[in-house]
């Protein structure tokens, strides 16, 4: 195969403004003046601590002659009163363009970008639709009968365009796809996140057994057969993987036989795709686990065995994994993407974070629509919070998860759960350009009782930046 043509160069940019990163888990480096300059291949060049105020008011053509004569011709962009540069939710910037979202007043930032490490796309229409279910009945009443609905295209396309477009907004610059079992419509997905510019992995879902019969693959073969032809069209889409990479998706223990892990399994060691799966979300499909594979000491050593625990296996859910998993999950050097906005709405428990990163887990969060019901990643971030809290109530505040920890695993945690912590989730030189511009609406004197468009936060004046950012 010839190599796949250069990408395109990007405009020369400085952005300017203050910018908020996670230094680590317990540290966010704000910086109320800022300036970072990304070359034309979308990699930041330099970071300015203790810009001027003057360039505030767009006015840096003498500053900008100081950076030296590459920067002369470079384009600024000025962040206005009240904004600030922020990493996108598990997202990358891929050379078409700097790409980059604005939240007004939902996170007002252009932050690096978010990373959103587990969301059903072809559920995104059940989104908030969960009634009184758990797991396995919330399967068969609300998603099955509408995953199964993609094998017409033309539903796919509206679902897709509008799950993209719908998560960009919330400043996701990265999703975990989960699909459907359907080529067709996965490898769309795949099309609609390139034309739009969001980095994902994309996976077409395998299930053969235990699913309705209207929704199901028909034999091993056909679900290896047809995970093969969405690998293919995915990478030869993007061959470099610079933005869509797929991802092999057994749905999860129960709906896969030991031959479709295995041979799964197999296509994940001779291809070198990423994996995703669900493991230990709800105690009825625990308790099904243990039936269905009796030879297994218990759920995790069920894909470990079909050789699918490996460290590009992203897990989603891990409620209830045991230490014996937990030690295996590390091992293996697997994934963790904590979902607890869906754990809460199809009453699954509450998955302990702390637990999971004091056993060397790496963590991030998915929002697992339409188990959860928003598609923000910064939704996401909030639930983890309250859900430690309500872990904490009942085995004390060391599992309790502040603001710093939440936007560590919505940026650099989900970078790292998808492989591309030396690329997203921050802004440091060497790093790509993948940020979110955030907005908070400032309540102006006078006019305290209008409610404008800028989103539902309303900030005084007074607020440090700490408070800002929490
Ligand atoms: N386990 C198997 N399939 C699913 C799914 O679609 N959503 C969630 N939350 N858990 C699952
Ligand atoms: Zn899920």
């Amino acid at each position: 195969m010839p190599p796949p043509p250069p990408t395109p160069p990007l405009q020369q940019t400085i952005y300017v403004g203050p910018f908020v990163f996670s230094e680590s888990s317990t540290e966010l480096d704000i910086c109320p003046h800022g300036a970072i300059g990304v070359a034309t291949t979308g990699t930041i060049s330099f970071i300015d601590r203790d810009v001027p105020a003057e360039l505030n008011n767009a006015d840096g053509a003498r500053w900008k002659a100081e950076k030296g004569t590459e920067w002369e011709d470079a384009r600024m962009l000025v962040a206005e009163e009240g904004e600030f540069f922020f990493p996108g939710f598990v997202g990358a910037c891929w050379p078409p363009s700097h790409s980059a979202t604005y939240n007004t007043k939902a996170a007002s930032m252009w932050d690096p970008r978010r990373t959103d490490t587990h969301i059903h796309a072809s559920q995104y229409p059940n989104a908030g639709i969960f009634g009184k279910s758990t797991l396995m009945d919330w399967l068969d009443t609300y998603t099955f009968p509408l995953e199964a609905s993609f094998a017409d295209l033309a539903t796919a396309r509206r679902v897709y365009a509008r799950v993209v477009a719908r998560t960009l907004a919330h400043g996701t610059t990265t999703a975990a796809y989960h699909a459907t079992i359907h080529v067709a419509a996965t490898n769309l997905l795949a099309d609609i996140c390139v034309e739009r510019g969001q980095r994902a992995l994309v996976g077409r879902v395998c299930m053969d057994t235990l699913s309705p019969e209207y929704y199901r693959d028909e034999s091993v073969e056909a679900a290896v057969r047809d995970s093969r032809a969405c690998i293919a069209h995915v990478r030869q889409l993007d061959p470099r993987g610079e933005l869509v990479t797929p991802v092999i998706t057994p749905r999860f223990a129960p709906s896969c036989t030991t031959p479709c892990l295995r041979a799964l399994g197999e296509l994940h060691q001779e291809t070198g795709a990423w994996c995703q799966t669900h493991i230990s979300e709800n105690a009825g499909e625990i308790a099904m686990v243990r039936e269905l594979f009796p030879d297994s000491a218990d759920y995790a050593s069920v894909y470990d065995e079909a050789g699918l625990l490996t460290p590009k296996t992203i897990l989603a859910h891990a409620v209830h994994l045991s230490e014996a998993e937990r030690k295996l999950v590390k091992r293996r050097k697997a994934k963790v993407s904590h979902c607890p906005a869906s754990n809460t709405a199809l009453t699954s428990g509450c998955a302990r974070v702390r637990e999971l990163w004091d056993a060397g887990i790496t963590v991030g969060l998915g929002t697992d629509v339409s188990g959860g019901y928003s598609a923000s990643v910064l939704e996401a971030a909030r639930q983890a919070i309250m859900v430690s809290r309500h872990v904490a109530m009942t085995e004390g505040d060391g599992a309790k998860l502040s603001t710093e920890e939440v936007l560590y695993l919505a940026t650099r945690g989900g970078a790292e759960v998808v492989g591309l912590e030396d690329k997203i989730g921050a802004f440091e030189v060497g790093m790509q350009w993948d940020a979110q511009l955030v907005g908070l609406g400032e309540v102006a004197k006078g006019e305290e009782g209008k409610i404008g468009e800028d989103g539902p936060v309303d900030v005084f004046g007074w607020e440090q930046w700490e408070e800002r950012v929490a």
